[in-house]
């Protein structure tokens, strides 16, 4: 407040504040973007600036095409939006999250990338773990970077430092800027001014990029013991281990009632993310799906957590096995015959 007085609580533009949106816009330079602070829009969050995408590349009635496993809030977003939504290949538009996915934590296989690219589509980059890729080597280009003219580049600072400012940012192909305010002025006039003078001085006075390399180390860490007390207590869960991010997307080795196993974990104490959440669509195959976190437990309790997560993924499957293999009481049996003039009524 001392620093910046009035103009960090004062009404601001609608784009954001001037320094702030030099600071995003050299941060991305320095990943190989050619932008400049008058192309980035301040936004709340990325979730307002995937708002603002989508607004801009759909219409009623069109589809939107999603990675298999995707962000449940854009899903929710999409869907409320009378979206539907589809494959990759087949969507108006896409939604994707090239340089570490949510939930699997991982790159854009190089082919669906490949396809993207060389389609005609505009594509909407969640980038928002995108700084989080645990290799020091840098992970794939923005597509911000390839394809300027048809990326909607999402980014935000709620994984790097802090979700509660409510700051991130969108760059849009310069033709769609004016609308992208539009729509921003329509939603909200402007983004905080107090947050984003907040975030320019701490970008100012603070080596950021030392921050991630650390951030990447510990999450890194943090990410190798959960796998390893998974693989320990549930052998039989498979996952691919993630390559940035906050979590494990797991398919386990059985198919359970996703909230009945919530349930019995939620008793021991513990909890997770059910699949289904993440499912742009109804998954057909038999197996059970689900996202754990390691980004804020200490990892002296992962060992412990997960033994808990393993007794009631254990009781789950009993209670599961028990009710496939039960045979119809004679109440329900009695209800599923049709009763006497039904097919007439029906007709
Ligand atoms: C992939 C992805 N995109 C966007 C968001 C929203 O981020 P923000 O807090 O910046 O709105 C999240 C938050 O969980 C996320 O996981």
């Amino acid at each position: 407040l001392k620093a910046n007085g009035a103009p960090a609580l004062q009404y601001g533009w609608v784009e954001g504040q001037e320094p702030l949106r030099k600071l995003v816009a050299q941060r991305l330079v320095a990943r190989g973007a050619r932008v400049q602070a008058d192309d980035v829009i301040i936004t709340n969050g990325a979730q307002q600036a995937i708002s603002i995408a989508v607004q801009l590349v759909t219409g009623a009635g069109d589809s939107i095409g999603v990675q298999p496993a995707s962000y449940p809030a854009a899903l929710d977003l999409f869907r409320a939006r009378k979206l539907a939504l589809s494959t990759l290949e087949k969507g108006r538009a896409s939604y994707v999250m090239p340089g570490v996915g949510n939930p699997d934590g991982r790159a854009l296989p190089a082919k669906t990338r490949a396809a993207l690219l060389s389609g005609r589509r505009p594509i909407i980059e969640d980038d928002a773990y995108g700084e989080l890729r645990f290799s020091p080597t840098p992970g794939p280009p923005l597509l911000l970077n390839e394809q300027p003219a048809r990326t909607y580049h999402v980014g935000t600072f709620s994984k790097t430092l802090c979700p509660g400012l409510r700051v991130g940012w969108l760059v849009v192909p310069p033709r769609r800027r004016a609308h992208a305010l539009r729509l921003k002025q329509n939603d909200d006039l402007q983004s905080n001014s107090l947050s984003q003078a907040v975030l320019a001085d701490y970008l100012a006075h603070n080596d950021f990029d030392a921050r991630l390399v650390a951030l990447r180390r510990l999450y890194r860490r943090r990410a190798q013991r959960l796998a390893e007390a998974v693989q320990k207590a549930l052998p039989g869960w498979r996952f691919n281990f993630p390559e940035g991010g906050f979590c494990l997307w797991i398919e386990a080795d059985a198919a359970v009632d996703e909230t009945r196993f919530l349930e019995l974990a939620l008793a021991e104490g513990v909890t997770f993310d059910g699949g289904s959440a993440f499912h742009a669509q109804p998954v057909a195959h038999r197996a059970t799906h689900l996202r754990l976190c390691f980004s804020f437990e200490d990892p002296a309790r992962f060992r412990e957590g997960v033994a808990r997560l393993a007794r009631a993924w254990r009781r789950a499957q009993r209670q599961t096995s028990r009710k496939t293999s039960r045979p119809a009481s004679r109440r329900t049996k009695a209800k599923r015959r049709p009763r006497k003039g039904a097919h007439e009524r029906r007709r």
